[in-house]
Parts: C-alpha cells; sequence; structure tokens
C-alpha cells in the first residue's frame, strides 16, 4: 500500500537532486517540486531528468508517453517559502557544505507545514546538527539516496539525536514508494554505513596511483574483476565527484579526530586543479560523454 506522501519538494536540482526528483515523480508517482537557486541549476538539472527518462524509454522500460506524465510531474521553481510550504516531505540535495546546510535548515524550517518531514541526502554531516537548526527536530531524519538514484536500490535511513520514530516510518514508507530497499542508521553516525566502508576504500585506490603501484585502469580493472564491483574505485570516484569525496573525508577527519581518514593529497590537488571527475569533464579519466571514457594523462 501506498504511504501517505504525496507531495515532495527536493531541494537542489544537481547531480543527486534531479534524480531523487526523478525517483519521487516515475517510481512513487509523487507531484514533485524541484528548487534551486538560480535558473540555469533548474534548467539542467530538468535536462538530466529528461536524459535519464529517454535512456528509460529506449531500453523499453518505460513508454513515451509516461515518461511525459513523470516530467509533467515535476516542477521547478525558485521560490523556497512556496515549495516547502506546500510539501508532507522535503528532502534536502543541496551541496555538502555544512554551514550552507545549517543556513537552508534554518530558511526551510520557517516555511515547513506543521508535521511535514524534513529528510536530508546528505552523505556525511550529522543529521542531529542540522535538525538543530530546525524548529521541529523530531520531523528530520537522513534519507541516503546512492548515485545514480534512478537505478540504485538502497537508501539509507539515518536517525537524528531527537527522530521521532514517525518520522522514521514516513521516511522509510516514502523510500519503498519509490521502489528503494532500506537500512536503518540507529545512531547518527558520520558515513552512516556505506560511506563509511567506501571512503576508505576509494582513498586506497587514489594512494595507489600517487604511490605508482599501479594505473587508474588497472587499478579500477583489478576491482572489478577481483572484487565484482560494477565500477573500478576511481571510475566510481569520478562518478561521485573528487570534490564530494572529499568533503566527505573532512567530515571524517573532524568528527572522527583519526588520521586513519586523511584525505590523500592527490585528492585534493585534483579538487584544487578542478579536476572534479565526470560533472567537470576530467578526474582520473576524461569524460568525453559518460559512456566514453579514457585514463587522463593530467593528474
Ligand atoms: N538514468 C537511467 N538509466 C541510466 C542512467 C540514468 N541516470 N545511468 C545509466 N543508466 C542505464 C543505461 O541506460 C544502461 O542501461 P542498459 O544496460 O539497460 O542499456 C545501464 O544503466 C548501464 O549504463 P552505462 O552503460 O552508461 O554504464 P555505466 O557503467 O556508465 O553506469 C551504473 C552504470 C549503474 C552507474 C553502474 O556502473 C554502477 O552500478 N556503478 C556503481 C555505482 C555506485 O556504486 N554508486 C554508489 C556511489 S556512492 C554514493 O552515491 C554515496 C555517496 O554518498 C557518495
Amino acid at each position: 500500500m501506498a504511504s501517505e506522501t504525496r507531495r515532495v519538494t527536493v531541494l537542489g536540482a544537481g547531480l543527486m537532486g534531479h534524480g531523487i526528483a526523478q525517483v519521487c515523480a516515475q517510481a512513487a508517482g509523487y507531484d514533485v517540486t524541484l528548487i534551486d537557486v538560480k535558473q540555469e541549476f533548474l534548467d539542467r538539472g530538468m535536462l538530466m531528468i529528461r536524459e535519464s527518462l529517454a535512456k528509460f524509454v529506449a531500453k523499453g522500460a518505460l513508454d513515451k508517453g509516461k515518461a511525459e506524465e513523470v516530467l509533467s510531474r515535476v516542477h521547478p521553481t525558485l521560490d523556497l517559502a512556496e515549495a516547502v510550504g506546500r510539501a508532507q516531505l522535503v528532502i534536502e540535495a543541496a551541496t555538502e557544505d555544512p554551514k550552507l546546510k545549517l543556513e537552508l535548515y534554518r530558511r526551510v524550517s520557517e516555511h515547513l507545514a506543521p508535521g511535514a518531514t524534513l529528510a536530508s541526502n546528505t552523505s556525511s554531516i550529522s543529521i542531529t546538527l542540522l535538525a538543530s537548526a530546525t524548529r521541529s527536530p523530531e520531523n528530520v531524519a537522513g534519507m541516503h539516496f546512492f548515485n545514480p538514484p534512478q537505478l540504485m536500490p538502497l537508501v539509507e535511513v539515518v536517525r537524528g539525536a531527537k527522530t521521532a520514530d514517525s518520522t522514521v516510518e514516513v521516511v522509510r514508507a516514502a523510500a519503498k514508494d519509490m521502489g528503494k530497499e532500506t537500512v536503518l542508521c540507529k545512531k547518527d553516525s558520520p558515513g552512516f554505513i556505506v560511506n563509511r566502508v567506501l571512503v576508505q576504500a576509494l582513498n586506497e585506490a587514489t594512494l595507489l596511483v600517487s604511490e605508482g603501484v599501479a594505473d587508474p585502469e588497472d587499478i579500477d580493472k583489478a576491482v572489478m574483476l577481483g572484487l565484482n564491483w560494477p565500477m573500478g574505485p576511481l571510475k566510481l570516484l569520478d562518478y561521485i565527484g573528487l570534490d564530494t569525496a572529499l568533503g566527505i573525508s573532512k567530515v571524517f577527519m573532524d568528527e572522527f579526530e583519526d588520521s586513519k581518514y586523511r584525505p590523500s593529497p592527490l585528492v585534493k590537488q585534483m579538487v584544487r586543479a578542478g579536476l572534479l571527475g565526470r560533472k567537470s569533464g576530467r578526474g582520473f579519466y576524461e569524460w568525453g560523454s559518460p559512456s566514453s571514457t579514457k585514463a587522463s594523462s593530467g593528474r
């Protein structure tokens, strides 16, 4: 049975936000408002949704008419007050910057309808901290999707220190509406479950590059064939975005105060150089188009 959630607002039309909005409209049939701070970000988000829908249509998983219907359920806007005020569930997928997010939570909280749920797609920032910027921390939880949200079947549901049981249930039920499997993080711990495991593995892969142990293609090939990963760690880093991965490592360093989470100097340097991965056109690989990858020479 579908949950009571029907109207969802997604904050942020970027890599994760557009995909979450699409899943809300496509799999759950929700009425979705997609909000960002600039028209060009919204336009790019809507374009990414169109491109993803076209992929589903091309492989016969969705008919053209249905794809149009999905698109018509996603309403882009720049008006935060209106977008937040009408939502039963707000899913925040803004940039992984604690300062920016805290300010956003304070503003969202001013417009949130009584009893509405505010869920964060943060990968690593404390849900308890984000909730502390709102008037109703009991209505705030983590709802962590994986990239690309249109395909990845998992959502981590995260309980903050003050999250109510009913909020956990709203988020779980919404994830189910979206056709996702859920796991519950009972404690609000940095990186939750998956990123705690993943960040260490990705960091080791970048150290193998900087130590000259192997080339990126061989590292990726080794992990794909040796561990059966669908994508090697360096390609995955390009996919996630090196800046996002670096942000997660920094949160781990701060929160755990343990040097084992120190990001590799190579990743820091690449971020400084704007080599962020797929989104910037180059990271460990050249990204002419999503399906054509070649090892980049300039790391
Ligand atoms: N929308 C719809 N369909 C899509 C799509 C999208 N955005 N992206 C890819 N596809 C489809 C393609 O159409 C293709 O379909 P068919 O096989 O039916 O033709 C299929 O997916 C494979 O796509 P590609 O050929 O482009 O292959 P790819 O390797 O570039 O990407 C992938 C496919 C699903 C991403 C796969 O490689 C994969 O599972 N990679 C690992 C992803 C992963 O680990 N994600 C987690 C990241 S960690 C994270 O997100 C957490 C965090 O906080 C950082």
